[in-house]
């Protein structure tokens, strides 16, 4: 076995390219910028206002409003793809052209056909890329895999998952698009708790899906959809029974995702209350540190902000530690636990089928066929 001092002596130094410095750019950023590998950092961000704020955070040492020009710069060796849902494919092409390893945020693409095309291309060129399915970083999350992994559940035959989130990311989303068909709940938030599920399914075959959603408040106002409850089928004949609501009142304390997941072997059971109900905040005037996306909101589940909670001037948790693990990775050839490219690609396929099945109110086969691919691409 490599001793540690061994690997710190065989790192290779980084030159980290960050494209899209909103939210989650700044935090990985700004944990980059802490990691004893990374030697230059350079932001690529379309807004000047946006860039002129977030360089010195995460003391850029260029920053630029062209993530070509910046994927192109002699000094990086590794991007990470930090902009908004639907503008994740051009930077992915750039940084596949100079054979970059890449951490790209979730989902790969938002169409279907780009996301296959895009995953062929990384894997043709060998690139080592990893996909920001956060939660895996959550210990609790490694303890429900590492139990499922290890059979002491027997074999698993029914997986249950419950998603429930306020309507402030919704709304943001829907706000942003020019599409409104492209943006779902599945697609943009349930794609994390879907996750986490296959993750402790894995080696399973999903063969069949079925859903229905619900479209009361967000459909009159953005053509949007509230909610969607659906199953997935497996080759073995395990059933995953899942759903996600993204419509609930901003009253709801959840900051933005609280989950619940059961899991049931042959021989065990697994249950996670993740809904973040232990730590309550309840306050007479509305907070402005950390994540508050709305003022109105006095009561908050502490901790159902995914990417982790800043404290002390540093953001902790699970984006914190997905950040060091990958630039650990690239640095010095570590294993990490990041969902892989084909990962993100199943679980984009899965929530553009289950959206599909709701849709026409009818199950879908899978592996899609050419028309049902053509009807979710
Ligand atoms: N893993 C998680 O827990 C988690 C949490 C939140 C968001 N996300 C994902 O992270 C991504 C970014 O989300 P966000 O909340 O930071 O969004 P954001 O809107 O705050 O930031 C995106 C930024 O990218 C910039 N941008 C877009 N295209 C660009 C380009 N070609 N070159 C340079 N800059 C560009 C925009 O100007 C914007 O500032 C999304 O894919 C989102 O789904 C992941």
């Amino acid at each position: 076995m490599t001793k540690g001092s061994d690997m710190k002596q065989n790192a290779k130094g980084v030159g980290l390219a960050i494209i899209g410095g909103g939210r989650v750019g700044l935090f990985r950023g700004e944990v980059a910028a802490r990691h004893p590998a990374v030697e230059w950092i350079g932001l690529a961000e379309k807004s000047p206002n946006r860039a002129g704020e977030v360089g010195p955070k995460i003391s850029a040492d260029f920053v630029t409003q062209s993530h070509v020009e910046l994927i192109n710069r002699p000094e990086t060796t590794a991007v990470i793809i930090a902009t908004d849902e639907h503008l994740h494919v051009d930077p992915i092409m750039a940084a596949i052209e100079r054979g970059l390893p890449m951490l790209i945020e979730k989902p790969l693409a938002t169409n279907l056909a780009e996301s296959a095309k895009v995953l062929k291309l990384i894997k043709d060129a060998k690139i080592d890329a990893v996909v920001g399915y956060t939660q895996r970083f959550r210990r609790r999350w490694l303890a429900a895999k590492e139990k499922c992994r290890t059979g002491a559940l027997g074999d698993v035959t029914l997986v249950t998952s419950r998603a429930f989130m306020n309507r402030l990311v919704a709304i943001d989303n829907y706000k942003r698009t020019d599409d409104p068909s492209t943006i779902s709940p599945l697609v943009i938030s349930g794609t994390h708790a879907l996750d986490i599920c296959m993750w402790c399914l894995d080696g399973k075959k999903p063969v069949e899906v079925y859903a229905r959603s619900i479209d009361k408040v967000l459909g009159p106002l953005y053509q949007g959809i509230d909610a969607t409850a659906g199953m997935i089928m497996f080759d073995d004949g395990t059933v995953y029974h899942l759903n996600i609501s993204w419509a609930l009142p901003v009253t709801w304390p959840g900051a933005v995702y609280s989950l619940e997941v059961g899991i049931v072997g042959t021989t065990g059971v697994l249950t996670i209350d993740d809904t973040h109900r232990d730590i309550v905040l309840a306050v007479s005037k509305a907070q402005s540190e950390g994540y508050a996306p709305d003022q109105t909101r006095l009561v908050d589940f502490m901790g159902s902000y995914p990417p982790g909670d800043m404290a002390l001037g540093e953001l902790r948790g699970p984006m914190a530690d997905e950040t060091v693990s990958w630039l650990d990775r690239v640095a010095m050839g570590l294993p990490t636990v990041a969902a892989t490219v084909d990962e993100a690609h199943r679980n984009l396929m899965l929530t553009k089928a289950l959206d599909l099945s709701a849709k026409r109110k009818q199950s879908i086969k899978l592996p899609l066929g050419d028309a049902d691919f053509a009807a979710v691409a």
